[in-house]
């Protein structure tokens, strides 16, 4: 059976991408890596739309992060994290685990913070240093306005602005420079089409002034040290070699595409998927959804786990479940990386018979039909 992965990392890898990271390893003190750690160093710059450095550490997306958290903050410092998911979740522990404290805005899973909540936070708590925000919260498929609510840290306060870019670099509109972000982190398993293995974080002139005066231990994960060695393209250790060079390959086909194209792919496939979902008589579980992965409430007719056997048993695709409390009541569908929306026409017709296998009551066909009406009023 046709193995198709349609969760939001890993990824699937593309064929160019894998040929490219079976080529001969290097030794990464030559000449012959820094010319292709220079053209990817570049690209990253381009993928974030930022003049500032892009480091590559040899870790999965959390690394990123918390080399934000230990290079930029100090003890004794209050950080205010917009949680609404798992991965939110997440940037309030680690904080917490370097002895900072976190000002929590819980924001109920599937739906957004404002700019409101934020604003108000704001002004109760001057002492704020930093706002965290998830761009893209994987775990509900929740999109965060991180352009409008960085607008409004930036004109209230002082606060670094960090951002869990993880399922939105390389889907959805980031723009670092334009939009005032002091950190922004991604994985490689995600919108840049790669195996797991590279943590990266775009760091900005306030981050590594902010590193001057942070008394966080650290040491692998210092942003200083990994910004003076980028500036030379090179790192201060054994960068991960075949994955940079598939790194390479990958910001190759992002900048041939064009990134704003990339952009408007995701937007069509979630438009699709979303559509269709409704279409079959399901509903999508974010208030705002993100384009990178579209999570769909499970109706208490049907059963979560036989959606997933079926679909993976019987049709080779692989969806991502729920996770914590919504274990059992949500599926996700990925279209985050190398997909289009003919990917998604299969998903659906996919689950479409599943459905139909479970006796779920739909007219057969009418998911996939909704995805080919949207694309044909799209001409
Ligand atoms: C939004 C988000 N943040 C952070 C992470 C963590 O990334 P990693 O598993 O690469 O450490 C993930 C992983 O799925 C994610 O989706």
């Amino acid at each position: 059976m046709k193995k198709r992965l349609f969760t939001p990392g890993p990824t699937p890898v593309p064929e160019n991408i894998q040929l490219s990271m079976a080529r001969p390893i290097l030794h990464h003190r030559n000449k012959d890596f820094e010319e292709i750690f220079a053209e990817v160093n570049s690209n990253l710059q381009y993928l974030f739309q930022t003049k500032q450095p892009v480091l590559t550490f040899a870790s999965s997306g959390t690394g990123a992060m918390e080399a934000a958290f230990v290079s930029c903050l100090s003890r004794g410092d209050t950080i205010l994290n917009i949680e609404g998911g798992k991965f939110g979740e997440r940037w309030t522990k680690i904080p917490q685990a370097y002895g900072i404290e976190v000002d929590v805005l819980k924001i109920e899973w599937g739906k957004s913070a404002t700019a409101e909540d934020v604003a108000a936070r704001l002004k109760a708590n001057p002492k704020i240093k930093a706002v965290v925000m998830t761009h893209s919260e994987t775990s509900t498929g929740a999109f965060t306005d991180v352009k409008n609510l960085a607008k409004v840290v930036r004109d209230q306060s002082n606060a670094l602005i960090m951002v869990d870019g993880v399922t939105s670099v390389g889907a959805m509109e980031v723009r670092f420079d334009d939009w005032g972000l002091d950190t922004v982190a991604t994985g490689s398993q995600k919108g840049l089409m790669l195996p797991p293995g590279l943590g990266i974080l775009a760091v900005s002139d306030r981050a590594l002034k902010a590193r001057e005066t942070s008394d966080l231990p650290k040491f692998y994960f210092d942003i200083k040290r990994a910004a003076k060695e980028v500036a030379a393209n090179t790192t201060p250790f054994t960068p991960a070699v075949s994955l940079i060079m598939g790194l390479q390959e990958s910001l190759r086909m992002i900048r041939s595409e064009g990134l704003e194209n990339v952009w408007q792919r995701h937007a069509m496939m979630a438009e699709s998927c979303r559509r269709a979902v409704k279409a079959v008589g399901l509903e999508v579980f974010a208030e705002k959804p993100a384009n990178s992965v579209t999570a769909v409430k499970v109706p208490s007719s049907l059963n979560a786990d036989q959606i997933f056997k079926s679909m993976r048993g019987d049709h080779g695709m692989t969806l991502a479940g729920g996770q914590d409390h919504l274990k059992g009541k949500i599926f996700r569908i990925s279209h985050l990386g190398y997909y289009d929306v003919f990917d998604m026409v299969t998903v659906i017709a996919g689950l479409e018979k599943t459905l139909s296998d479970l006796k779920h009551p739909f007219s057969p066909g009418s998911g996939v039909q909704a995805i080919q009406q949207f694309l044909t009023n799209q001409n």
